[in-house]
Parts: C-alpha cells; structure tokens; sequence
C-alpha cells in the first residue's frame, strides 16, 4: 500500500481522480487539501467533501489552503468545468466538516506523522504545496516523491505553450520543482490522451451505484465548455485522474528523465520548458545554475491505463 496526500481544485477530473484513489486497494489517503483554481476556494471544498461523500470515502481529512497564487492575481475561473466545478452536477449536501488546520499545516502534521514515507499528489496549482515546502522544509524527509498533473513538453491548453495548474501559480511550480524533492510530471502530453470511450461512461452513468454514477456523469460532461469555444460533442478524458493511473500502473507508461524549468516572464510564462536534447544533462552538469532533473511522463498505452482506470 502506497500512502498519498492529495492537493485539488475540484473540478470534473480532480472528482474522477478523488473516486480513483478512494476506490483503490493499494492507495490510503491521509489528507486532501483544497486550492483555488477550477472553481473558488469554497465551491472546491464543497465538491471535494460532496465527491467523497460519492466515493464512500471514510473521514479524510479536507483542509482549505490558498485562494490566490502567490505573486500574480490572475483570472481564476476556469469555463471548462463550468461555474460550480463539476459541470453543473448536483450532489446530496455533506455532513463532512473541514479541518481545523489551514490545508498547509494540514499536510505538515499529515507528511510528518505518516509511518512511512508520503507521495504528494498535486492536481491543482501548486501554492500550497510551496507554501508547504517554504514554511515546512522538513517535510522533504518525508515525502517519497511529487506527481503532479502539470506542464507539457509540447502543447499548452491556457496559451499557446502553458498549462492551466502551471499557467496559474508558475512560481509555486518553480518553488515545487526546485525542492530537490524527486518529482514526476504528469503534463499535457498524457493527460490529453487518457480517454474512456463513450459506450462505457454510457454504462457507469446508468449505474445504481452512486460512485459509478458518478464517474460516468463525470466523463460524460467533460469537456463541455460553457464558454462557447467548439469542442467535440464527446470527450471522455480521465484528466488528473490519469496522474494516480501513473503513480498505481508506471509500467504503462513511457517517461523520460528531463532538465525542467518554468517560464517566469513574458509571452511563455507558466511554460514548463523541457531540455529533450540528448546532450541536456551533460549541459546541466556543466552549468552553474543546473535546472532540476525530473520524470516527464510523456506517452502511455491508452487502452490499457483506460482500462486501468475503469476497473
Ligand atoms: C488541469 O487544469 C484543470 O482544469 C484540471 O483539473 C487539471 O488539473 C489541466 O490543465
Ligand atoms: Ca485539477
């Protein structure tokens, strides 16, 4: 069994990647953190609490952490999740409550007091977990590793070149990948390709059971955008929950180990440039500033990590 704390901003994928990591044997969630960015502060909370609730989820922890990042106040809503976050699915009130504890301290007491090492999961823009690494450096003796759903080595979704968890906080995300904790990067180059085919989400939606449900309603509305740009009538992508399909089957996937840096300035910011030439790590040892070496996720076997997700 692998232990993870999860940062979210739900959000139709974050709520995929919630019943996913609920659901799997091998996964124990100690603490979920909350984030602005696919919806407000609150209306995440709300969507985390209510998905759990979907999920079965015993009593997690959910902690509420930035509402902003941490240098530029930019555009926060997203229209491709819709106002509420979850495309406008409804779900029973919960009886959950929030943590006392802001969602930084939250995973400080949840990394440090874990009986072994923690995988962080970042879905979301990554400002608490900066927060977490600047305020709490010791928790870096305790985190196995970072996978977090961010960057891309090619297309960006927000511009031409950045990602929206990226795009949003870019310096967090630098914060994040200077850590010196070992990092992979589940980007763009993944993520836009992890798809569920239709007759299935068709099938979990017409479920009696409400994780099920769920999923399929998920799926079925991703990818609905409510700001009138064309997208297909069916989209199907997993999204972020195709980061924990990584972190439970790597051998479905094919991962390169790459120098990575973020664009602070200009017309590229919130890019996560990645050094594919073949000579890019003897230039970093050479270099006097060497950007930090990460996992770059960057092709994978569609059906089967579907199919891995789906069971
Ligand atoms: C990322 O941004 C959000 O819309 C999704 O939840 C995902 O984390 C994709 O760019
Ligand atoms: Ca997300």
């Amino acid at each position: 069994a692998r232990t993870i704390v999860l940062d979210v901003d739900t959000g139709t994928d974050d709520a995929l990647a919630l019943l996913y990591a609920v659901a799997h044997p091998d996964l124990t969630i100690r603490a979920v953190s909350c984030v602005a960015g696919n919806a407000s502060l609150e209306r995440v909370v709300a969507n985390t609490q209510q998905v759990l609730d979907a999920a079965g989820a015993p009593d997690i922890p959910v902690g509420a952490g930035a509402r902003k990042a941490l240098v530029e106040r930019v555009q926060q809503e997203s229209a491709f999740h819709g106002e509420d976050g979850l495309a406008g699915i409804v779900l029973p009130a919960t009886a959950r409550t929030v943590s006392p504890l802001n969602a930084v301290e939250l995973l400080r007491q949840q990394v440090v007091e874990a009986d072994s090492p923690v995988t962080l999961v970042a879905l979301a823009p990554q400002t608490n977990i900066a927060l977490l690494l600047t305020l709490h450096p010791e928790v870096t003796d305790h985190l196995e590793r970072i996978v977090f759903m961010g960057g891309s080595a090619s297309v960006g979704n927000v511009t031409a070149v950045a990602e929206f968890n990226v795009w949003l906080d870019p310096e967090a995300a630098t914060c994040v990948l200077e850590s010196g904790v070992p990092t992979a990067m589940y980007g763009l180059d993944v993520f836009n390709r992890l798809t569920v085919e239709e007759e299935h989400a068709r099938r979990y939606a017409a479920s009696d059971h409400p994780a099920q449900q769920l999923v399929g309603e998920l799926l079925l509305r991703r990818g609905a955008r409510a700001d009138g740009l064309s997208s297909q009538a069916y989209v199907g992508g997993i999204g972020d929950a195709g980061a924990l399909v990584y972190l439970t089957r790597p051998e479905l996937f094919t991962v390169g180990r790459h120098p990575v840096r973020v664009d602070l300035a200009g017309l590229g910011r919130g890019q996560t440039v990645v050094d594919r030439r073949p000579v890019a790590q003897e230039l970093q040892a050479r270099s006097d500033d060497p950007w930090p070496t990460v996992e770059v996720v960057l092709d994978l076997d569609v059906q089967q990590a579907a199919r891995a997700f789906t069971e």
